[in-house]
């Protein structure tokens, strides 16, 4: 039903992977921040309950089923967006599969896996978005990037860090190519933050020496990098542009 809902709100955001994790994060950052927020992710029901827990009325969040992987999966939630709260200002690519495995051990079945739902996502993202945006004259997009991506990890696989490191090879093109037309795409690149994923994927004494060896001893919050993100779609963000912002305490210096 393409009825546009009347909403206080002024600006939209969409996330993606936002069912759980950072993507919540970000969702609940962009939607304190005062945007009607599109939260996408693989797992609609997951996503569904995300969008309930930020608005039970559904009047500033829904939740979207979206496979990062298929252009048309983002027209149609561009299009839904855009019916129901009259455009979208920025997209949040976030959504991701993280496998833990040495790197000798990785099927190339698996490594295109991980390499089509981080780095093919975040570039279909940017080119549905990156029509979009030019069409509109103005966009923001945000690409979560990993430190990973930068020194190639310390508790992820082969393939999650080399779709990271694509990820911000990625950003700077998009923002090259996009900057003419009012749009801005940055990276944040964080180190190991607080959050579910890693508990699950890094065993407990592992992670003490990682936390050990992070020069402010102790995991990111999810909530700073959300509100990095904001920052970065915010109309006044005009002037930062493909750049990797690093939120890593201090693991990576450069
Ligand atoms: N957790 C960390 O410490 C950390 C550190 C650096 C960067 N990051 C980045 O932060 C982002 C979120 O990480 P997280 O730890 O919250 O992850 P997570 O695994 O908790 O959540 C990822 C979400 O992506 C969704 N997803 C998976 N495949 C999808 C697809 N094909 N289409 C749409 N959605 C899909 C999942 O359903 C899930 O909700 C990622 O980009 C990750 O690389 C995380």
């Amino acid at each position: 039903m393409n009825t546009t809902v009347s909403s206080s709100r002024s600006r939209t955001v969409l996330v993606t992977g936002a069912s759980q994790g950072l993507g919540a994060a970000i969702a609940g950052a962009f939607h304190r921040a005062g945007y009607n927020v599109g939260l996408s992710d693989i797992d609609e029901e997951g996503v569904c309950a995300a969008a309930r827990a930020l608005d039970p009325t559904g009047e500033s969040a829904i939740g979207l089923a979206l496979d990062v992987r298929e252009q048309t999966a983002f027209e149609a939630a561009r299009d839904a967006l855009v019916a129901r709260w009259g455009g979208v200002d920025a997209l949040v690519n976030n959504a991701v599969v993280t496998i833990v495995r040495p790197v000798l051990e990785i099927a190339p079945d698996e490594f295109d896996q991980v390499v089509s739902v981080n780095l093919r996502g975040t570039f279909v993202g940017c080119q549905v978005f990156g029509r979009y945006f030019k069409e509109r004259g103005v966009g923001r997009i945000v690409n979560i990037a990993s430190l990973a991506g930068q020194n190639g990890g310390t508790a992820t696989g082969a393939h999650y860090a080399a779709s990271k490191g694509g990820i911000i090879t990625l950003t700077k093109v998009f923002a090259r190519d996009l900057a003419p037309f009012g749009i801005t795409v940055n990276a944040i690149a964080p180190g190991p933050l607080d959050l579910p994923s890693v508990r699950a994927l890094v065993p407990a004494d592992k992670l003490a020496g990682i936390v050990e060896g992070i020069p402010v001893r102790h995991l990111g919050s999810p909530d700073f990098v959300a509100e990095t993100a904001v920052h970065l779609a915010s109309a006044q963000a005009a002037f930062a542009n493909g750049a990797v912002w690093d939120i890593n305490g201090g693991l990576l210096m450069r």
